[in-house]
């Protein structure tokens, strides 16, 4: 993971490098880097933790007067998060940032270290900062081309050599990265979002591609040939990732959620050409990761109600298994960021064996978007939190579509108009959430049950609980709690069951009675009222709509539950928010 940004021009870039890695942060944030240059001089400050804390010794150190410089903030990989690991590393002439991982750095070490090297850290980058320092004789293409040949894995690089006073590298390899164009200045980035204050115009650099950039020019070369591409102008603006009074990104990402689902509806339900048709295909798969995979779930219901044959894996699992495809199979691609380093490799399988893919993604340009057969964009906007909300609504919301496509039935589209005002009332109802997390931020377990569709729909709800407050949460499908995992329930313990398929209320309620007559405290989530204290009543609309309505009610508990428990609620510890390595 991790995020890179480098800047090369007239100005100063101690604060277009903080604001952008500010804004990288959600890659990774256990320690972050700069690295600022001049004709004589590199000075390097690392800190461990947030960019905040890098900020801070930054404004209490003598920096170099510059015009070039790279930065950092890491997710650690190789090595622990520790001011030594932290990006940027030096070797010799050669300074770098680096997001993603070195397959063979171990071996690679070994033969640096034949040749006299000598390493300083644990990390891969290290690695590579010696081995292009290792190559480099008078030509840093040449050096970093014979790099390239050797590096295995993914990878992004910003590179700086003592020896040129106005060149910035850049190296793209799986790993994302873009070039930004601004007015006699230009950026290196792992996402755009970093530089949208900067410039809204950028190029998409290809795999195994070197930038060369100076302060009047850029060359993109690939195994020596220059190559031209287009310059593009992001539909983002920095508004985009702006608070607009929101406490946390979290809660202005759900609040968004009915806008965004009320403008997809309007495009998509005036003209359902603009989807692809599933009925041809005879099999189809869907793969994702975390929430994107828990979004396929729900498709995955959608989908069989209307009589296909769908499977569903989770991408890290998905990669490795021995599948026999079918001639029209359809392997559908969920991903917030596109860059999902598992969700990559799925999809790769899938082209490599001749079927059709269909990205739903959000980041437009990214690699699933732009190697898929097909992609349909979920338009989110720029999603800042590191749990996903809004992105997630919006990978169901197509589905949702894609399954009406199949069967088309009536009732479907008299419900689809009303969701986002629905959906509105329904996240207006604040404290409401707020008085149900009073009863579960002091949990230490919490449990959701429920079947089907509800149980996808549990798995999600548990997930952003975890994920942003700690307390420990899983989901069951309602009838599996009773096989072993209900010896945990104790008196007091929090059962959500999730009850909005008719078919299976019963059963689901007679599970949650079940937990209830062992001291369990529930919070029932139905379309139908019910006697429990504890409940959420969501509209009753049509099935395939029926979780746009009740997972914002669960993202509205986590993140009241988080808030009383004073957690980091847009940078929960440990994660990042697009996971680029495997
Ligand atoms: C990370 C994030 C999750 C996300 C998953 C898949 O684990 O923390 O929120 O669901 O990656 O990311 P993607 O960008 O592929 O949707």
């Amino acid at each position: 993971m991790c995020g890179i940004i480098g800047y090369i021009g007239q100005r100063n870039p101690k604060e277009i490098l903080l604001d952008g890695l500010k804004n990288l942060e959600y890659r990774g944030y256990d320690s972050a880097g700069i690295a600022l240059k001049n004709e004589n001089d590199i000075q390097i400050i690392k800190s461990v933790g947030k960019i905040s804390i890098l900020e801070e010794k930054l404004n209490h150190t003598k920096l170099i007067d510059s015009h070039i410089g790279i930065a950092h903030t890491r997710w650690a990989t190789h090595g622990e998060p520790n001011e030594k690991n932290a990006h940027p590393h030096k070797v010799g002439k050669i300074t770098l940032v680096h997001n993603g991982i070195i397959e063979n750095a171990a071996e690679l070490k070994e033969k640096l270290q034949k040749e006299g090297v000598e390493f300083q850290t644990t990390t891969d980058t290290e690695v590579i900062a010696a081995l292009i320092n290792y190559h480099y004789k008078k030509s840093m293409e040449q050096a970093l081309q014979k790099a390239i040949k050797e590096l295995k894995g993914s990878y992004a690089l910003a590179i700086l050599s003592d020896d040129e006073p106005d060149s910035l590298y850049a190296i793209r390899c799986e790993s994302p990265l873009i070039l930004g164009i601004g007015e006699k200045e230009y950026f290196v980035t792992s996402d755009i979002g970093a530089i949208l204050k900067q410039t809204r115009n950028y190029v998409l650099l290809g795999k195994n591609e070197i930038v060369h950039l100076t302060s009047n020019d850029y060359t993109i070369t690939k195994n020596g040939k220059e190559i031209k591409r287009n310059v593009e102008t992001s539909s983002l603006t920095s508004e985009d990732a702006d608070l607009h009074g929101y406490e946390h990104y979290m809660l202005k990402e759900i609040m968004e959620e009915p806008v965004l689902v009320e403008n997809l509806i309007e495009k998509y339900s005036n003209n359902f050409d603009l989807l692809p048709d599933l009925k041809k295909y005879k099999h189809i798969h869907i793969v994702g990761c975390g929430s994107a995979y828990y979004a396929g779930m729900i498709g995955k219901n959608f989908l069989e109600d209307d009589g296909l044959k769908v499977d569903i894996d989770v991408a890290s699992e998905y990669r490795y298994r021995n599948i026999t495809y079918d001639k029209d199979t359809l392997v559908i691609l969920i991903s917030q960021s596109g860059e999902t380093a598992d969700t990559i490799a799925a999809m790769r399988k899938a082209i490599e064996n001749k079927v059709d893919t269909l990205a739903i993604v959000n980041v437009d340009g990214s690699t699933i978007a732009r190697e898929c057969t097909y992609k349909v964009l979920i338009e989110a906007g720029r999603e800042v939190a590191v749990a996903t909300t809004k992105a997630f609504i919006l990978q169901v919301l197509i589905l949702s579509l894609l399954s009406y496509k199949v069967n088309k039935e009536k009732e479907y589209l008299e419900d689809l108009k009303h969701i986002p005002q629905q959906l509105k009332v329904l996240l207006d109802k604040s404290g409401y959430y707020k008085k149900l997390a009073d009863a579960i931020y002091t949990q230490e377990d919490v449990f959701f049950i429920g079947r089907k569709v509800d149980y996808a729909i549990s798995l999600e709800g548990s997930l952003k609980l975890k994920e942003v407050s700690y307390i420990h949460s899983d989901a069951y499908q309602a009838g599996e709690l009773k096989h072993g995992t209900i010896s945990l329930v104790r008196n007091g313990t929090i059962v959500f069951g999730i009850v909005t398929d008719d078919e299976i209320r019963d059963k689901t309620i007679s599970n949650l009675e079940e937990v209830i007559s062992r001291g369990a405290n529930p919070i029932y989530v139905g379309v139908e009222d019910c006697p429990y204290e504890n409940k959420i009543i969501v509209p009753r609309v049509h099935k395939k709509l029926q979780p746009l309505l009740v997972v914002p009610a669960l993202q509205m508990i986590a993140y009241y539950v988080a808030y009383k428990r004073d957690c980091d609620i847009d940078k929960p510890k440990n994660l990042a928010k697009s996971v680029t390595v495997e």
